[in-house]
């Protein structure tokens, strides 16, 4: 297929498309992890410990309550800002669990995942020029900032500081350019928790300076040992300066029916709701009444997943640790480990590759999360014991041939 096209491509059958896009579509880079993916895809029986996804199935009364509206009729387009008694439960929700307190009418936009409202704070406020700061390592939030002419300006989070990132470091990063502070906690690649304290002390540089925080809290759930999340939106003086970004995806296994929200002042709501009606309308109606169900029910699906997730934690921990030349702090929270692989001299994506070709497991480089993210590999625990304890020998055999 592609040898036709090029050889049309030369023989001037066909225009090269690609010199008429826009070349602000050229900011945004393929997601690392696909093109490690669509690596490991070539390659049979490969057992995969890159995918950021629960490996459960959506509990069954979500799925029942998705088919109920079916037939209940919920076929057409939805409000584009999300059905009202969603947002009402929504609302509810984050007053008993996050502390805070948002109008359901004015305050709450229901999106396709955490993504969107990313995507749409990061379009709604970055002008060109404006810096955003973001934590490194961290999620991968360059694209976007990058596509609306920001600069991401990163603060390193240390593995020494559990990579927890010191509000010290993000003040000295502040310039009077700078627009917004992405945060992700808890943190997805290093399972770190930033706590109340480091918080506060951002929140207050954020209402010193004013600068806007897009709060991005997918794991809020997905917690160990006792420790507590905390949404810097319900910080004193920091709801009109925090947009928030939730979804059902991990917390219920839900990450295909692509149901999130946003928490932010009325004006950016607007703004999103605006936006939808030209983009894509609304999220998915028989969707949106899913997550209802999952709201309306006690929460005891997702402690059930959790714990198995802190069994599995335990297994990847204490197996990492055990293999010569990897060490791997506790993750506190999500479903990654992120365990120092520098001991190899080999780059992340050296590494990663040499173990999806050479001994059939799959990890995420850890530079794909930034700068920082450089002698570090992503290992996610969203998988069965099983799967957990092969790969592990598998990446144990692996590393053992490096050093012969
Ligand atoms: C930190 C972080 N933010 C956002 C997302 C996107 O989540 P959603 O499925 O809700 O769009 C992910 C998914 O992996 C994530 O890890």
């Amino acid at each position: 297929m592609c040898k036709v096209y090029n050889y049309y491509l030369q023989h001037g059958v066909l225009m090269d498309i690609q010199q008429f896009i826009a070349k602000r579509s050229f900011e945004v880079d393929w997601s690392g992890i696909r093109v490690m993916f669509a690596f490991a895809g070539e390659i049979p029986g490969v057992i995969n410990l890159g995918i950021g996804q629960p490996d459960f199935d959506t509990p069954a009364f979500i799925c029942e309550a998705a088919k109920k509206a079916l037939d209940d009729g919920y076929t057409r387009y939805p409000p584009a800002k999300g059905f009202q008694d969603l947002r009402e439960a929504i609302a509810e929700k984050l007053k008993t669990e996050n502390k805070v307190i948002a109008d359901p009418d004015t305050e709450i936009f229901v999106s396709v995942g955490a993504m969107q409202v990313i995507f749409n704070t990061v379009l709604h406020l970055v002008e060109p020029g404006d810096e955003v700061i973001v934590v490194d390592p961290g999620y991968d939030y360059y694209s976007q900032i990058r596509l609306f002419s920001g600069r991401p300006v990163p603060v390193a989070a240390y593995e020494k500081n559990l990579f927890k990132v010191d509000p010290a470091d993000i003040k000295a990063a502040v310039s009077n350019k700078t627009k917004l502070i992405i945060l992700n906690s808890p943190s997805n690649p290093t399972g770190a928790v930033f706590d109340e304290d480091i918080l506060i002390q951002i929140a207050q540089i954020a209402r010193e300076r004013n600068i806007f925080v897009l709060s991005d809290e997918p794991y809020e759930h997905i917690l160990f040992d006792g420790k507590k999340h905390v949404s810097i939106g319900s910080l004193d003086g920091m709801k009109e300066l925090t947009i928030s970004a939730f979804t059902f995806s991990k917390s219920y296994a839900m990450t295909g029916w692509r149901v999130g929200y946003a928490v932010a002042p009325k004006a950016f709501i607007d703004e999103m709701e605006k936006l939808q009606e030209h983009m894509v309308s609304g999220v998915t109606a028989v969707a949106q009444r899913a997550a209802l169900a999952a709201l309306q029910a006690p929460r005891d699906c997702v402690h059930e997943m959790v714990k198995a997730y802190d069994k599995r934690r335990k297994i990847i921990h204490e197996g990492l640790n055990a293999i010569d030349g990897i060490s791997c702090i506790q993750p506190e929270s999500t479903f990654y480990a992120f365990p120092n692989i520098s001991s190899f001299g080999m780059t992340s994506w050296d590494l990663a590759r040499y173990l999806v070709k050479d001994h059939k497991v799959a990890v995420v480089p850890g530079s794909i999360f930034g700068k920082r993210g450089e002698g570090y590999v992503r290992i996610s625990f969203a998988a069965d014991t099983e799967k957990l304890q092969e790969g592990i020998s598998r990446i144990k055999k692996g590393v053992a041939n490096l050093r012969l």
